[in-house]
């Protein structure tokens, strides 16, 4: 089955993966977005965070969490005391899943076989990267890194070790956005952030 490996070039500096994951066809999503959104920071640094996919904004404009996702991570960075210029910002899935209502394009989670066919560009960015922390928001980016079977309630908030790497756990942004009690799921979400960079 198809997947991002043979649009990988091997041993490739970021410049390099990036420019290549333009030209992917790993899964079927580049079909109807309009571009690779590929993980953006300095290279290397010591803290990534994964989300899921690019939203409706980042697909229009090119760039990992300029929409309201990303908002709303600005602001649980600065409570928490993380400098986003200093970490690298990338998703799971690297294109867009959308259904259209109207005008409206409405985000649809990635499938686990996209999450699959997608994980060659995360592994590239993890190696030259090379963080000393992975953080992953929210389930599909949990089970990206650590497995299909890997449950984010049980482990918000810890950081794991997995296959050398260290990854710190905690929910999306976007489902901060959507909570209904929006203060308490904020202060969560910003209380994770600095568990597991203290951790
Ligand atoms: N949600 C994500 O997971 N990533 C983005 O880049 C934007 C919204
Ligand atoms: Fe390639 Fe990932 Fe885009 Fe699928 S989502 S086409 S695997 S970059």
């Amino acid at each position: 089955t198809a997947d991002a490996a043979q649009y990988v070039p091997e041993g490739a500096d970021w410049a390099a993966l990036r420019s290549a994951s333009a030209g992917c066809h790993g899964c079927e999503l580049y079909r109807d977005a309009t571009q690779t959104v590929f993980g953006e920071g300095p290279v290397p640094a010591r803290l990534m965070v994964v989300g899921e996919c690019p939203g409706d904004r980042e697909d229009t404009e090119g760039h990992v969490f300029v929409g309201p996702a990303g908002r709303l991570l600005d602001k649980a960075f600065e409570a928490a005391g993380v400098d986003r210029s200093k970490a690298y910002l990338t998703n799971a899935v690297k294109h867009f899943r959308f259904t259209e209502r109207g005008k409206r394009r409405i985000h649809q989670q990635p499938r686990r076989s996209e999450v699959v066919a997608c994980f060659p560009w995360l592994r590239e960015e993890i190696r030259v990267v090379r963080p000393r922390l992975v953080v992953v928001m929210g389930a599909v980016a949990a089970k990206a890194v650590l497995g299909p079977s890997f449950k984010l309630t049980e482990h918000r908030g810890q950081v794991l070790d997995h296959d050398g790497l260290r990854v710190g756990v905690t929910v999306h942004p976007s489902s901060v956005v959507r909570a209904e009690n929006f203060t308490e799921a904020f202060d969560a979400f910003v209380a994770d952030l600095k568990a597991v960079r203290e951790s």
